[in-house]
């Protein structure tokens, strides 16, 4: 059985990717600091899969408590890189937070794949590194951009870093997904988004909005240059983008790469506005929603959708789950949480 570790795995991405990996016949070992998760995200994944993946609390950042780790345990393949902090606002208040976590955790990952002959890595990256593109859908060969937040530039950093270190090192092999808008849950209610405070991202705050915890939605803009008014965006399904990591996986084992390190876009190649998707939620559901336009969000951009073809192709991978059923997920993952 193939060992994969996955860090970050009790997060939003990691745990789904980390159902999807163990019901494909992996074996998953977790680390996690656990600052934005919890360990019952493990008894669930259990509760999903049948198996509780192995678990060290361990902080990427800090490189002894992840070698440690490393060292008891033994026989590893592939890394999926998730651990990470990921709020754009907070980024900017705190910019060295990001600095430490994100820049160290990716450098000691890369030394542990050299000291424990690790052979595969998985990063997160993130759509964020083509800012406002000019042209549209945007491609893996779109120009990058000036980065918006500290967020937006680790992950840009993080790249290069991966860049430089696998030229030196041809035995590692890495995929860097570049990530749209992740959306949903696992359809059995058991995982999903956890957001702490108040959500800043559209689809915990429309499912909150729902359940009254939150009294109204606010639409950051109807005054861009879209059909509606409200910005666009490429919101893929989370089982859809667990899946992404799999078919990167299996593109390294099977030594299908072009390259030592290869950039895929991860969406659906379609385009939604804020609105559209508002009623998607509404139509999914079958309940109304209480929201208001209000004024432009700072650093927002105004559209961006990805051109999937390259993934497609190459990864032999698609989204596939409608987004009728990721605005139900989504939503019976809330209402679990209030039972
Ligand atoms: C941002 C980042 C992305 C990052 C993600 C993680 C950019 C360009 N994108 O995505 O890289 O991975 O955060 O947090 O930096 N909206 C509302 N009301 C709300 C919340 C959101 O109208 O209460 C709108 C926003 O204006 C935006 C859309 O919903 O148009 C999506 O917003 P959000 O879910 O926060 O994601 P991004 O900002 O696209």
């Amino acid at each position: 059985m193939k060992k994969i570790l996955v860090t970050g795995g009790t997060g939003f991405i990691g745990s789904h990717t980390t159902v999807e990996l163990q019901q494909k016949g992996y074996q998953v070992v977790i680390v996690d600091n656990l600052s934005n998760s919890s360990a019952e995200v493990l008894d669930n994944i259990a509760k999903i899969t049948g198996v509780k993946p192995v678990f060290g609390k361990v902080d990427v950042a800090d490189k002894q408590q992840l070698f440690d780790f490393l060292k008891q345990n033994p026989g590893i393949e592939s890394v999926i890189h998730f651990a990470a902090s990921k709020a754009v606002g907070e980024s900017v208040q705190v910019p060295l937070k990001y600095y430490r976590n994100n820049i160290n955790g990716l450098i000691n990952i890369l030394e542990a794949m050299k000291e424990f002959k690790i052979s595969n890595l998985v990063f997160s990256s993130s759509c964020t590194v083509y800012g406002q593109p000019e042209k549209l859908p945007v491609t893996e060969q779109s120009p990058i951009q000036p980065a918006l937040s500290p967020y937006g530039n680790t992950k840009q950093i993080n790249e290069e870093i991966i860049r430089d270190f696998v030229k030196v090192n041809p035995d590692v092999h890495a995929i860097a997904l570049r990530y749209f808008n992740p959306i949903g849950a696992h359809p059995s209610s058991l995982i999903g988004e956890l957001p702490l405070g108040v959500p800043a991202n559209l689809v915990p705050f429309i499912t909150q909005t729902a359940a009254g915890i939150r009294q109204c939605l606010s639409v950051f803009g109807n005054d861009y240059d879209t059909p509606d008014g409200t910005p666009i965006r490429d919101y893929i399904d989370i089982i859809d983008l667990a899946n992404a990591h799999i078919a990167a996986i299996n593109r390294m084992e099977e030594s299908k790469q072009k390259q030592n390190l290869e950039f895929f876009n991860i969406g659906t190649g379609n385009g939604l506005s804020v609105l559209q998707l508002i009623k998607a939620f509404e139509e999914a559901t079958g309940v109304k929603l209480n929201y208001k336009i209000v004024g432009r969000r700072e650093g927002d951009i105004e559209k961006v959708w990805a051109d999937t073809s390259f993934a497609n192709k190459e990864l032999g991978w698609k989204a596939v789950v409608p987004l009728k059923e990721t605005m139900l997920n989504a939503w019976n993952w809330q209402k679990s949480l209030m039972k």
